[in-house]
């Protein structure tokens, strides 16, 4: 694992762009797997900018996102469709038709998850894979369990997600119970992984990280396993404080 910290959040999300950068320049067809939540904000500002100016293409690409509640309607202001198409998409030259999230009106969300990873092999898996990370170490939306599922699933939230997300929701009831969350074998088999965690909040979990310990009990541990991941943190993650 590589391991970077940073001193303030925008100077994270400047080294993670130039990851994506990199990555778009050696390869404009990228199959470039994202996440949602606050921390990707401040990169995705970063790769538009960079697209502004005109040193960045995306019309190759293809985006596949890790996760959706379930249900949700896309436009519902807090489904991941949304915040995708808000907070990137409209503003780079994605083509729309190549930016995949689960669906989260699926009639059946089982049969969903099963076309997802279908997808996911059509493409010939993921070239780049953004992570943020949950406070109790959730990755996607596969929360801490004695068992973690492989293939891309509908998912029961946990307590402690609902309550960390209701932030974004009127009240914690308007938050989701379920979510269609990619598996540990959709992440794992990313060819590179970037996995950012950023404030205070993620200390207990960027702790977890540094040590040559995995754990189901903590998802993101099992990253450490991965041959080419990056963490990348800033100094209020790594001090908690
Ligand atoms: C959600 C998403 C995760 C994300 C996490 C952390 O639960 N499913 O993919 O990593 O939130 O969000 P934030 O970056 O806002 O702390």
């Amino acid at each position: 694992m590589k391991f970077l910290v940073c001193n303030t959040y925008e100077e994270a999300s400047q080294e993670a762009a130039k990851i994506f950068e990199e990555q778009l320049r050696t390869k404009p067809s990228s199959v470039l797997g994202l996440a949602t939540g606050s921390t990707p904000l401040g990169l995705y500002r970063e790769l538009i900018r960079a697209y502004q100016l005109g040193g960045l293409d995306f019309s190759a690409v293809t985006t596949i996102n890790l996760d959706e509640y379930y249900p949700i309607a896309p436009t519902h202001e807090q489904s991941y469709r949304y915040f995708m198409n808000e907070n990137l998409f409209k503003h780079i030259n994605v083509d729309p038709a190549k930016t995949f999230v689960p669906d989260g009106q699926a009639a059946s969300p089982e049969d969903e998850s099963v076309s997802y990873d279908e997808r996911i092999k059509r493409l010939g898996g993921i070239d780049l894979q953004l992570l943020g990370i949950g406070e109790n170490g959730h990755i996607g939306f596969n929360e801490p369990s004695d068992a973690l599922r492989m293939d891309t699933h509908v998912e029961v939230l946990t307590e402690s997600t609902r309550k960390a997300n209701a932030r974004f929701f009127q009240s914690i009831d308007e938050v989701p119970t379920h979510a269609i969350t990619m598996g540990m074998a959709g992440i794992m088999t990313a060819k590179k992984i970037l996995l950012l965690a950023c404030g205070k909040n993620k200390h207990e979990v960027v702790k977890a990280m540094q040590d040559k310990t995995v754990t189901t009990q903590i998802p993101a541990t099992l990253l450490k396993c991965h041959p080419d991941m990056t963490l990348i943190c800033d100094r209020a993650a790594f001090e908690g404080r």
